[in-house]
């Protein structure tokens, strides 16, 4: 098979399209021949030696993808030869950056009728985020004032769309002018511009003072610490990513004298400790089949092309998903 890997870190250019051999499925693993592959900010972080965890060199990167099932190994469960499925893991493990890739059944889904491969390859990673996020730890309410960082991202359109479903007004922030129409477009009641406006006193202003009732932050740095400052009385913070890759500075009179909570969240540790993310997937492919959520693709490229993805994803003027197809 043809796999895109990772044999130094370095730029886009340093990855590199090779023959593999093909996987075989072991017992409780199910072979898949991909048709997408999703890219994730974190395929960039571990490509250029920055990612918090991620396996050792050479290595396929790509957590998340899906495709059709064409062998079984011993004790595939339900899995049948012909299904569509999404699959999902840690980086590289295996790495769908791949024309096949074998996983264990606990970590693929049939994926329902109406929703495309394209679309399902984009939600284990941004999407069940967000979801997970603004359902469990945040617990966006109707009513609720919710603000998202980075809304036009991977997990910021994801985060808008759910939030809107759940009954929220949604502040959105955004870099560009093309970002703020689009986001509007998506469903957010109000967009912030943090090239232009003073995201916090605009918050204030929208909710007269009060502040949000919750916030999900992506970016990081100054953006999480305006997050926690937005926020009102018992609000709820959850960070979840630093793309700004730089420190907070924060008081701790920012948040405790509100009685305001923050969360962080890791995808990948949380499954390390236990948790199915299988009924929450479920729930959001659900969402989407039936029209209640749509997955953003601001590009696809083939999987030879990955380098392009990645410089498309290192811009910052994505809007929604980059998807490789295979
Ligand atoms: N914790 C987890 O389990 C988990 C799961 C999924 C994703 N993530 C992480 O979540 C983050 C967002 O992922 P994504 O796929 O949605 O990202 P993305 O599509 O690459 O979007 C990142 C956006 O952040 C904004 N941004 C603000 N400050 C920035 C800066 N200094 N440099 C670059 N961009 C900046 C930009 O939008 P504007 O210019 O419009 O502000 C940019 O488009 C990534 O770091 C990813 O690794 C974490």
């Amino acid at each position: 098979m043809h796999v895109v890997r990772v044999t130094e870190f370095g730029p886009a250019d340093s990855l590199e399209w090779t023959e593999a051999p093909d996987p075989e499925p072991g017992p409780g693993e199910i072979l898949v021949s991909l048709t997408a592959a999703a890219v994730n900010r974190s395929d960039l972080l571990y490509r250029s030696g920055q990612y918090h965890s991620g396996p050792p060199l050479p290595a396929v990167p790509g957590s998340e993808g899906a495709g059709t099932v064409v062998a079984l190994g011993a004790n595939a469960g339900e899995f049948a030869l012909g299904d569509r499925v999404v699959i999902w893991g840690p980086m590289g493990t295996p790495g769908c950056y791949a024309e096949l890739a074998a996983v264990p059944v606990d970590r693929a889904l049939v994926v329902p009728e109406g929703v495309s491969l394209v679309a399902a390859a984009a939600t284990p990673i941004a999407w069940l985020s967000a979801w997970y996020c603004l359902r469990h730890l945040v617990d966006v309410r109707p009513g609720d004032v919710v603000l998202l960082n980075a809304a036009a991202s991977g997990v910021g359109s994801a985060a808008v769309q759910i939030a809107k479903d759940a009954g929220a007004t949604v502040i959105a922030v955004v870099g560009t002018a093309e970002k703020e129409q689009w986001v509007r477009e998506l469903g957010a009641d109000h967009v912030v511009r943090r090239d232009r406006d003073d995201v916090l006193a605009t918050v204030r202003h929208l909710t007269e003072g009060r502040g949000a009732d919750a916030a999900l932050d992506l970016v990081g740095g100054d953006a999480f610490a305006t997050a926690v400052r937005s926020v009102g009385h018992a609000g709820r913070v959850a960070a979840m990513a630093n793309v700004a890759l730089d420190p907070t500075t924060l008081d701790t009179r920012d948040f405790y004298p509100k009685n305001a909570s923050i969360f962080g969240f890791q995808i990948n540790d949380l499954m390390r400790h236990g948790w199915d993310p299988r009924p929450d997937l479920t729930a959001l492919l659900t969402g989407i089949a039936d029209g209640r959520f749509t997955v953003p693709v601001d590009s696809t490229f083939p999987l030879a092309e990955a380098a392009a993805a990645h410089r498309r994803l290192e811009s910052a003027r994505t809007r929604g998903k980059i998807v490789l197809t295979i």
